[in-house]
């Protein structure tokens, strides 16, 4: 195949856009800045033979069967693929590429920002400022809490959940994690959820979007948390019901929240979340380092080109497409 037709759905680092311009230099990419809407990204996938797309994008039966049955490869320049319909997918023997591994750092990085962030009240000094209120430094100003001694629970312990329990290790922090999955390390200890919720003063989300933890974080599981708990999301919008949560934080019956992740993205700005100070969001940033993207975007492009070639992706979601 000398000239496959490819489409790129956003400007991506030049990383990788070089990768695939060094292959096949005739891929179209879509230019702006906002994603395309639905029509336009059914009409741009028309006839194409590989694709390389982003999470903004809802990869689903309609749109693989729009692009046609010469589509060979989809590639995700993202860890995550719940936008990604991979059971459809993989009926239609096509791989589906994302980018593990290298933005693991970035995104545990921005965990611990996040939880210093909420813990220490960082942003809310920084309004403080801002509005002209800081008179005089105060023994009670913005009190916030410790880290030393104090237990952070991870839920999902993965390549992201165990990076941040690396990082507890430096502040002193007692760590324990629920995964029935995993092994455990970085001197974490395995417990129910339960008793993770029961014992935490931080908590930080790190398992993907399925079926099965849609909502894990719920009335229910937020009850169970310490009074002054914080709870930190840098996995998934979905894994979190923001009624309750919302419910939880103007009450008060948890500390914080700090979130990287929301459902939808961005958020409508009259959620009442955006209400609250005890809330703390950032717009998606957990992979956002120069590195990672340039990382991603490289991990993207040999995905696709892989794809494009007839050979096996360095990073298939579905290697059961090879069967
Ligand atoms: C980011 O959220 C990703 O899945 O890469």
């Amino acid at each position: 195949m000398t000239h496959p037709k490819i489409f790129i759905t956003r400007l991506i680092p030049s990383r990788g856009l070089i990768l695939v311009e060094e292959r096949f230099p005739t891929f179209e990419i879509w230019p702006h800045e906002m994603p395309p809407t639905r029509e336009q990204l059914l009409e741009k996938v028309r006839g194409v033979d590989g694709l390389l797309c982003l999470l903004t994008e809802k990869i689903d039966a309609e749109l693989m069967d729009a692009a046609g049955s010469q589509l060979k490869v989809i590639s995700s320049m993202s860890v995550g693929v719940d936008h990604v319909d991979v059971a459809a997918a993989t009926a239609r023997g096509i791989p589906i590429g994302n980018t593990p591994g290298v933005l693991t750092d970035a995104t545990a990085d921005m965990a611990f920002a996040l939880l210093f962030s909420a813990a220490r009240r960082v942003v809310e000094g920084e309004k403080y400022i801002r509005a002209g209120k800081w008179k005089t430094w105060h023994p009670q100003l913005l009190l916030g809490k410790d880290f030393v001694g104090a237990t952070l629970g991870i839920v999902g312990f993965g390549r992201i959940g165990e990076a941040v329990a690396k990082r507890a290790q430096g502040f002193d922090m007692r760590v324990i994690f629920y995964d029935p999955t995993a092994e455990p390390a970085y001197g974490a200890q395995s417990v129910d959820l339960d008793t993770l919720l029961h014992q935490s003063d931080f908590v930080s989300l790190h398992v993907p979007l399925t079926t099965k933890t849609k909502h894990l974080v719920n009335a229910d599981f937020l009850a169970k948390m310490k009074p002054n708990a914080i709870l930190v999301n840098t996995a998934r919008g979905g894994v979190v019901d923001q009624v309750a949560l919302y419910d939880v934080l103007k009450s008060k019956q948890i500390f914080a929240a700090a979130l990287d992740v929301t459902d939808p993205e961005p958020l409508p700005m009259d959620s009442p979340l955006l209400e609250l100070e005890n809330c703390l969001i950032v717009p998606h940033l957990g992979s956002a380092s120069q590195r990672a993207r340039d990382l991603m975007s490289q991990l993207a492009a040999e995905n696709l080109i892989a794809g494009l070639k007839g050979e096996r992706l360095p990073n298939c979601v579905n290697p059961e497409v090879y069967k």
